[in-house]
């Protein structure tokens, strides 16, 4: 049986001894706020159990990890019909590379990478009744918790700094890869992007992807099959040119986000969340992919 609070106990205690924490995302301005010194994780098994340890149920800015609910949400409404939009491939590039897309005609590489999920969003606004409040409610429902909500400091700031994503769902709409307006597409990206979450609330929302696409209140939101393409996906593109990297020191599929997290799980077993905003050069959580790496190797838990 392993001592998984034992093992985050250790990790952290190596964490909080670390000099060089990575840089806080400031391109974003609302995001340079925060606190470079936070750290958390948590972990909740697939039996319920959870573990947990520093700052795990503070909120942050889930950035990218929205990528995966929106994916998630997208397959249910629509299935298959995405890939003929947005390709499986891993982009070797970082999250706002904008080269590639040209090349390709319009067609992102993955629905992780901007471009991908910014042709994400656009099937969210044209499927769902009311957009925003319908996937902040999905959301909701996953975690089992109302209290979840975008933060509009966060979008607004976004919004008024995304030159990047403007340019990007431009070209993307010149290649008739969107359906709705530019900006009504970008509002809706950005406030998914907003959503602020805890470490633990995001292990309980990620459970249905380690268990075959029912959620913790046993509803079945996607099928075995989807949950096998959303994890396949995370695995090879959930951190972008970094990919291989996290594959490599850790093991598990899972996503990033430019707010420090990063969730990861094992099909199964557990689900884990951390947190600590100081991000690498690829602009993953520099301490989180560390505390990750400590995690699969002390418990010898991972999908190899
Ligand atoms: O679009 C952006 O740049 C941000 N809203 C999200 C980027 C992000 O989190 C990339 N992940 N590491």
């Amino acid at each position: 049986m392993v001592d998984f609070q034992a093992i985050l106990n250790s990790i952290y205690q190596d964490a909080r001894a670390v000099k060089d924490k990575g840089v806080v995302a400031s391109y974003i301005p609302e995001l340079a706020h925060v606190d470079p010194e936070a750290f958390g994780i948590h972990l909740r098994t697939s039996e319920g159990e959870n573990y947990g340890v520093g700052d795990f149920d503070k909120l942050f800015s889930i950035q990218s990890i929205s990528k995966v609910f929106a994916l998630s949400k997208a397959m249910a409404l629509i299935g298959d019909a995405i890939w003929k939009r947005v390709d499986v491939e891993p982009s070797g590039n970082p999250y706002n590379f904008l080269a590639l897309l040209e090349i390709e005609n319009g067609i992102p590489r993955n629905p992780f990478i901007n471009s991908g999920a910014i042709v994400i969003a656009d099937i969210l606004l044209s499927n769902l009744k009311n957009p925003k409040a319908d996937f902040l409610n999905y959301v909701r429902e996953l975690a089992g918790d109302s209290s979840i909500n975008y933060n509009e400091e966060v979008a607004y700031s976004e919004k008024i700094t995304g030159f990047k994503n403007y340019a990007s769902a431009n070209l993307l709409k010149s290649f008739n890869n969107l359906e709705n307006p530019v900006d009504a597409v970008l509002d809706f990206y950005f406030h998914q992007c907003a959503i602020e979450m805890t470490c633990s609330q995001l292990s309980k929302a990620f459970y249905l992807f380690a268990n075959k696409g029912s959620c913790m209140q046993q509803k079945q939101h996607i099928s075995n099959q989807q949950v096998k393409r959303i994890n396949a996906l995370m695995l090879t593109c959930g951190f972008y040119d970094e990919a291989g990297e996290f594959a490599f020191e850790v093991g598990l599929p899972g996503k990033s986000g430019v707010g420090g997290g990063i969730v990861a799980l094992l099909p199964d077993q557990f689900i884990v969340s951390v947190w600590s905003p100081g991000l690498n050069k690829k602009g993953n959580s520099k301490l989180g992919m560390h505390a990750l790496e400590q995690f699969t190797t002390k418990a010898k838990l991972s999908i190899f």
